[in-house]
């Protein structure tokens, strides 16, 4: 069972990809702590998923603060997978979250929507809480297919979980390019979204958190906050500003 305080809370999430050293990442992770008492005060959870590198550090740096993610995991909880982690080996050092299926990990290491439920999976095996990656490509947004493409990968990436489940809509051609959906389509998408969940996954809205990800940044943040389905945001080059990163916090802790 969820609890009803828990699953309405705003998740605020980075995900720095493949930046940061140790250096950067303290000073980085110190300034977003400087914010922890309007954190708690808004009951907003607030997670950054630093490379594989970092976890064990800022996990250490952001107490219960600022939580920690991971980017990717395994399938498997261990075994001869060179160069891969578990999300169980995420859970020792203290991450509490995982990305699963960014468009980046589709993109560049050809994961099915197949893969990515047996990731989520794992994640939930391991005790923490996937958020899973969705989002069309401009040549399909172009041809009028986002909603069935977002529909088909919701279906085949997110396994329902009796808890809380998290789904994170980022539109492909929307990452890194600065470009944002206008908000009417922004929740469009995430009704749909909403709606595949609860009609074909049997996932009800107070159980699911949809949060949108592409291009966040402070100067749109509020706007998208408000937007009818978002629940949360995922940021990714915005989150390695602490400035820009505070003020995409505060947009979260204002409503
Ligand atoms: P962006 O990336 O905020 O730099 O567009 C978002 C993401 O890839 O999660």
């Amino acid at each position: 069972m969820v609890n009803e305080a828990q699953a309405r809370r705003f998740l605020v999430m980075g995900n720095w990809k493949m930046h940061g050293d140790r250096v950067s990442s303290e000073v980085l992770v110190q300034r977003l702590c400087a914010k922890r008492e309007a954190i708690q005060a808004a009951a907003i959870d607030v997670v950054v998923c630093p490379p594989a590198t970092l976890i064990a550090s800022v996990a250490v740096w952001g107490q219960s603060n600022v939580m920690v993610g991971g980017q990717d995991c395994h399938t498997q909880a261990q075994g001869a997978y060179t160069g891969d982690v578990s999300a169980e080996q995420l859970r020792d050092v203290g991450a509490q979250w995982v990305l699963v299926g960014h468009s980046e990990r589709r993109q560049y290491h050809q994961e099915s929507n197949a893969l990515v439920r047996e990731k989520a999976l794992a994640a939930y095996r391991a005790g923490i809480k996937p958020v899973i990656c969705v989002g069309e490509t401009l040549e399909q947004r172009e041809a009028g297919l986002t909603n069935s493409v977002v529909r088909e990968q919701v279906l085949g990436s997110v396994p329902a979980n009796d808890g809380m489940n998290y789904i994170a809509y980022e539109p492909v051609w929307a990452i890194g390019t600065g470009k944002v959906p206008t908000m009417e389509d922004i929740a469009a998408v995430h009704a749909c979204i909403i709606t595949t969940a609860k009609s074909e996954l049997g996932i009800d809205e107070h159980r699911l958190i949809v949060l949108y990800g592409g291009s966040v940044k402070a100067s749109n943040a509020n706007a998208i906050r408000q937007v009818s389905g978002v629940g949360g945001m995922l940021v990714g080059g915005a989150s390695l500003d602490a400035d820009e990163f505070s003020a995409i916090m505060d947009a979260a802790i204002s409503v």
